[in-house]
Order: C-alpha cells, then structure tokens, then sequence
C-alpha cells in the first residue's frame, strides 16, 4: 500500500487539504497519514474540528511572534525525523507557506516525491506576497506533479519550463470546501445582524503590510462605514498580534464589530451574506469569485488574476486613500461598477478538484 503524507500548518492549508484528505482516505490504495506543523494553533484546530481531522503528527511549532527562520528550522528538524521513522512514498504540500516550503524542502532533502496542490500561481514580484511568492516558486522547482488550479496558473508553470505531463488542471479545492461547507445543512450560528444594513467584511493579515499601512487599511474601512450609515462591518481579527495593534483605530465604532476569527462554516455563511468584502487573503479573494461577492483586494498585486478578469475582484492597493475611494465608488447606492461585479463564476472549479487530484494520483503514483 502506497503510503501518502499530507502536510499541513496554516488555516488556509487545512481549509484547502482537507477535503482531500477525506477524500485521499476513501481510496482504499492508500495509507493516508496527515502531518501538522501547527505553524498555526487555535486558527488550524478550529479548521479540523469541523472536518473531524485528527492530524497523526504536530510538531507544534507555534509560538507568539515567530520569525520565519525560526518557524522553518523547527519544521525542518521535525519533519526530517518523521520522514526517517515513517517513510512516505508521496508528500503533499499546500500553496505557499512557511509550512508548505519547509515540507517541500525536507521531503526534496529525502527524496521524497513532492505534489504541489495550488501550483502555479505567480505574481513575479518576489516581496508580494513576502515570503509566498519565494515560497512557491521554490516548492515549484521541487515538485513531481503540479496540481494547478487553472489553466493560468498551468501557463505560469509552461512558460518556467515545467514539463506539461507533471501538470494537472483541477479547480481550486477551496471550491470543495465551500461546497462541504455550504452545501450541507449544517446547524450554522446565527450573527444576530440588522438585515436592513450592508455588510462589509474585512479582513487583513499579509506581512508586508504590517505597520503603519495595515493601519491605513483599518482607517479607511472606518471612514468608509462613517461615510455610508446603511452600513455595518465586521472585522475578524488574525491572531497575529500585530494586525490586533494595527486594529485599535476601529475600536469603540458602534457599526463595526470586531470578533475573534469565526470557523469556517459560521465565516463561509457570513461571507455568503455579504454585501461588499475588503480583504488582503488569498482563500478569501478565491470563495467570493466563486460566490460572486464584490471584493477590494488591499494589494498592489494579486496572483489572482482569474478574478479580476471575472471583474468580481478590483484591486485598490495600500493606502488609506486608494481604498476608501474605491470603497466609496462602490458602496455609493446603485453604483453600476458594484453591479458588474457582482457575477458568481466557476472558474476555480466545481467542487471536485480533490477528486480529480485523488483520481490523477491513482494513474501515475
Ligand atoms: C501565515 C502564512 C501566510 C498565510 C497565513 C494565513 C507564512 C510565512 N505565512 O501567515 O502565507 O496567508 O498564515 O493566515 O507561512 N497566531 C496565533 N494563533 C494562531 C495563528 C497565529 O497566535 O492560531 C499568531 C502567533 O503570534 C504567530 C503569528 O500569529 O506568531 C503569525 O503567524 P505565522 O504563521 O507566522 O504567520 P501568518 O501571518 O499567520
Ligand atoms: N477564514 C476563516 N475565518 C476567518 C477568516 C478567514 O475561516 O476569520 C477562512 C476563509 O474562508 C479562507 C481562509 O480562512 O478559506 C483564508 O485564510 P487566510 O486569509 O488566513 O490566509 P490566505 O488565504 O491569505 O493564505
């Protein structure tokens, strides 16, 4: 039996890798084992709670304000000897973390076969994402398969000289979890909101942001909900504690509610009630693509380009300005450019990309 390990860290990789993990351990050729770095505590438990995941392995690498070099070495050391004791035949890595890279790498160190799911996005700016864009170009150089989620993200890879029989387009499996998510008739908490208010969600975390821009980010979304009364916004915060020192400028607003980062099945069910979202996540950026929820990107780049040209994503920047007007231009009530936005495509999948990823690996492991 081909043993698979899957290594996980972060919110967004346990969000991601889930669903196929469940459906990796449907397969019965598999002796699937799911490895956590725990890069993230309460944000990746609060994941596997709702998928009834119970990780074989946590390095439990998380402290309070770790540096990136810390992070990987001891994830480095941890996964060195867990590959030595349980020799996998396949490592499976997640996008672009700290998680992901040291996975790819100490699998690279062993010889081990590395598969990529989320291969292949690029902005080509190598501090933006800081460090995602490093990350992921070297898991890239590293990888036997690439599963890339669309056909751009397959033409970044061509076009870096990939061979295209190690690269499979499947849709994004955060479609997969939404659909879990959503899909089902989960017993979902309810937000006590007014419904005669517009909700803005707004969220950041990117590290070249921190400091007095990610401040910027928070200030224009105050002004925003001053600007519009219709309007309430609700902020969870990230762990990091330097995203809760730049949030102190919307504390005490009675139309902002700051709360702490909900699970996914109560986050999937606020978003799906929306009405405009600000964000600098990547998932997020992906889920209202595929629900059609106008977004502002607080990015100056985004490797997400598929929701731009979809026109449901429009990129504002940094600056406090560049956001609040943009901000402004759509919130302005029967603002025809929020109304173009507004269009919900497939076009990171259906829902099945773990099962596509599952069946490609049953062809070529
Ligand atoms: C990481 C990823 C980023 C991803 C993000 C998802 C890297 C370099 N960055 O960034 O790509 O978009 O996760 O959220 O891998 N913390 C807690 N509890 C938690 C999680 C975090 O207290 O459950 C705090 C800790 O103080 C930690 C800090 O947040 O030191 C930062 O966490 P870290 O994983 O280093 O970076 P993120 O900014 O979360
Ligand atoms: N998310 C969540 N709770 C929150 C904020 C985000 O469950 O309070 C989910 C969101 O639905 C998405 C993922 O977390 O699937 C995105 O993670 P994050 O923004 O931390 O990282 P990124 O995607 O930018 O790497």
């Amino acid at each position: 039996m081909e043993r698979i390990m899957i290594i996980m860290g972060t919110r967004p990789e346990a969000i991601k890798l889930c669903p196929l993990v469940l459906e990796l351990k449907k397969r019965k050729k598999y002796d699937v084992l799911v490895c956590s770095t725990g890069q993230h505590r309460s944000m990746l438990d609060s994941v596997l709670r709702v998928f009834s995941i119970k990780p074989d392995f946590d390095l439990d690498v998380m402290r309070t304000g770790q540096t990136l070099s810390s992070v990987s070495a001891r994830i480095l050391k941890g996964l060195d000897e867990i590959f030595t004791a349980e020799h996998p035949d396949l490592v499976i890595v997640q996008g672009d973390t700290t998680t992901a890279f040291a996975g790819a790498l100490a699998a690279f160190h062993k010889r081990i076969p590395i598969a990529h799911v989320e291969a292949g996005l690029r902005t080509y700016h190598i501090d933006s994402p800081y460090p995602e864009e490093f990350h992921r170009q070297v898991i890239g150089l590293v990888t036997k398969w690439h599963f890339a989620p669309t056909e751009a993200a397959q033409d970044n890879l061509l076009r870096e000289g990939k061979k295209k029989k190690s690269i499979f387009v499947t849709g994004n499996t955060v479609v997969d979890a939404l659909r879990f998510t959503l899909g089902n008739d989960f017993n979902r908490p309810s937000w006590n909101l007014p419904t005669d208010y517009r909700l803005i969600l707004f969220t950041a975390h990117r590290r070249e942001s921190m400091g007095t821009q990610m401040t910027g980010m928070f200030k224009a979304l105050r002004k925003l909900v001053d600007e519009f009364p219709d309007v309430i916004a609700v902020c969870p915060l990230h762990h990091n504690p330097q995203v809760r020192s730049a949030a102190e400028v919307i504390k005490g607003h009675e139309r902002i509610r700051i709360i702490e980062p909900p699970d996914i099945l109560s986050f999937h069910q606020l978003l799906s009630r929306t009405y405009l979202v600000i964000t600098d996540s990547g998932g997020i950026q992906e889920e209202a693509v595929a629900l059609g929820i106008p977004t502002i990107v607080t990015r100056y780049s985004t490797e997400r380009g598929e929701g731009i040209k979809a026109g449901v994503l429009r990129l504002a920047g940094c600056s406090e300005n560049g956001i609040f007007n943009l901000g402004k231009e759509l919130l302005t009530p029967n603002s025809k450019v929020y109304k173009k936005m507004k269009t919900p495509t497939s076009v990171y999948g259906n829902g099945d990309a773990s099962v596509r990823i599952a069946d490609i690996l049953e062809k070529v492991m």
